[in-house]
């Protein structure tokens, strides 16, 4: 059992969000076995709610253009809200990773105009060869985010342990209206998340600096009497 832990660590512990992909294409066979082994998450009820449409070669290039010009053009208008605010100790972690990024890429601090070409980034999906698009069912509100979460992260996972790098990107959800019409997206339809994978450029400056965890302490409350 503790070498099971240790290869699930292991694996926990290579997955990073990657910020600069190869051009290459994954298999369509390698991409098959991740949905397969992701469709193994848990949700409530066993509704499943997490829906995926995926792209790939000239689809990929396409919405690269669509969502960038979505980004110039549209207000950021997501259907579930982004975190109104970042305070205290998760303010404090916001900040360490995303000074790591623009360390790890050059940009200095207050330089908004190399900040904004990097969060553009985003849009362009990183140069990602592949996107998935997650949504999830209207009327299964907040829980049916929350399975589709846990997909998202074993997918991730999935891919890691076939040697594919992968991004989740809250990003991408902010321009749902661009998204619905790209996909033809109904209504009942929300959007979650998208995850865009492939194989990491790895000598990239993007992707040379890794996150750390809180301790234990910062997170576990423990009851024992
Ligand atoms: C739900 C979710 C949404 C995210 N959205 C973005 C995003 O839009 N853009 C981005 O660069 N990183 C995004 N990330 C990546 C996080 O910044 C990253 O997971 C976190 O800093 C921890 O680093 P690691 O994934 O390298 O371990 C997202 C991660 C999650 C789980």
């Amino acid at each position: 059992m503790q070498s099971e832990l240790d290869s699930f660590e292991k694996l926990l512990t290579a997955r990073y969000s990657c910020r600069a992909f190869l051009p290459r294409p994954v298999p369509r066979a390698a991409i098959e076995r991740m949905l397969e082994v992701a469709q193994r998450t848990p949700s409530w009820c066993n509704a499943q709610p997490w829906r995926v449409h995926l792209t790939s070669g000239a689809a990929t290039e396409r919405l690269r253009d669509v969502l960038l010009e979505a980004a110039r053009s549209e207000p950021a208008a997501p259907d579930y809200p982004f975190p109104r605010e970042y305070r205290g100790v998760y303010l404090e972690r916001r900040r360490e990773c995303g000074w790591q990024l623009y360390e790890s890429v050059g940009i200095g601090r207050g330089d908004r105009e190399a900040s904004a070409r990097q969060a553009l980034e985003n849009f362009r999906l990183f140069g990602a060869p592949h996107t998935a698009i997650v949504t999830t069912d209207e009327a299964l509100g907040i829980y049916g985010v929350l399975d589709c979460g846990a997909w998202i992260n074993n997918f991730m996972l999935a891919a890691k342990s076939l040697g594919i790098a992968s991004i989740a990107q809250a990003a991408l959800a902010s321009r749902p209206m661009a998204l619905r019409r790209f996909f033809g997206l109904g209504e009942d339809r929300r959007i979650v998340c998208g995850v865009s994978f492939g194989y990491e450029d790895a000598g990239h400056r993007a992707n040379q600096f890794r996150t750390r965890r809180a301790k234990l302490a910062e997170i576990a409350t423990w009851l024992d009497a």
